[in-house]
């Protein structure tokens, strides 16, 4: 078995927790102590079809903004701008510093150096400001902060899956957009959530492994313009 090294520590602001960053051979991972891997560099398909899925809602929109919730590797990151035209703005939230850092640093290969295209703005802060100050500000907005619809990171994330940070969400989205929400886990309670915030809501089950393999992960595409477009009320793909 590979050696793990300790790489980076970081403090999660506002928490007493911290992340570490680890590589073991030519893979990275970061963990919080307690909880498991939060990002791992070997599964990455399902936080890249997180950004195919909404993009493709979107489709070739002139001058779309794109707002993603965490950067991580940098994978969710990479697929948006591979998806988008070379008009389009994608800004990236990430709560910890040090991980922009290992990013642009230590862990940037993996993911092909997102934060180096120039379409790519980061705020370095809690994706929820960038919500709640930008009214019909995002074509999409892309989540995955936590591992699912639930606080993992941070107490405060919570509010991102609730009545009122989905309706603050559902306004800062552009007509006809899209929120889309990555989770490693089903959760029937958080698309009636979505349904009651307004949203017309798909759920798609996706895998982290190219070839199909791995658990399956989920991942939520909700529009903005439910009245536009009546269908089933839920549905979930495979
Ligand atoms: C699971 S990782 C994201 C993985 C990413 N999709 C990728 O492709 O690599 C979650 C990231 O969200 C960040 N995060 C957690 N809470 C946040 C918040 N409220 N605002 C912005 N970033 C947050 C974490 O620090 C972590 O970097």
């Amino acid at each position: 078995m590979l050696p793990r090294v300790l790489l980076g520590t970081a403090r999660i602001p506002d928490t007493d927790k911290v992340m570490h960053l680890y590589q073991s051979g030519d893979t990275f991972s970061i963990k919080i102590p307690g909880r498991g891997d939060l990002m791992n560099s070997r599964m990455h398909g399902s936080e890249k079809a997180l950004a195919e899925l909404a993009c493709e809602r979107i489709g070739d929109k002139p001058e779309a903004r794109v707002l993603i919730g965490g950067l991580g590797m940098g994978f969710t990151l990479a697929a948006a701008l591979a998806a988008l035209g070379a008009d389009a703005e994608v800004v990236v939230a990430e709560l910890v510093p040090e991980v922009v850092t290992w990013n642009r640093t230590l862990i940037g290969a993996p993911a092909g150096h997102p934060l180096a295209d120039r379409r790519a703005q980061v705020y370095a802060g809690d994706v929820a400001d960038l919500i709640r100050r930008e009214p019909r500000g995002f074509d999409a907005i892309l989540m995955d902060v936590d591992n699912g619809p639930e606080a993992l990171v941070r107490r405060e994330n919570d509010w991102l899956y609730g009545r009122a940070g989905l309706e603050s969400t559902r306004a800062a989205l552009r007509p006809r957009g899209v929120l889309a929400v990555w989770s490693a886990t089903p959760d029937r309670d958080f698309g009636k959530r979505l349904r009651q915030a307004g949203f017309d809501v798909r759920e798609h089950t996706v895998r982290p492994h190219q070839a199909g393999k791995g658990p399956r992960h989920h991942v939520w595409i909700a529009g903005s313009n439910p009245a536009a477009k009546r269908g089933p009320r839920s549905r979930v793909e495979r």
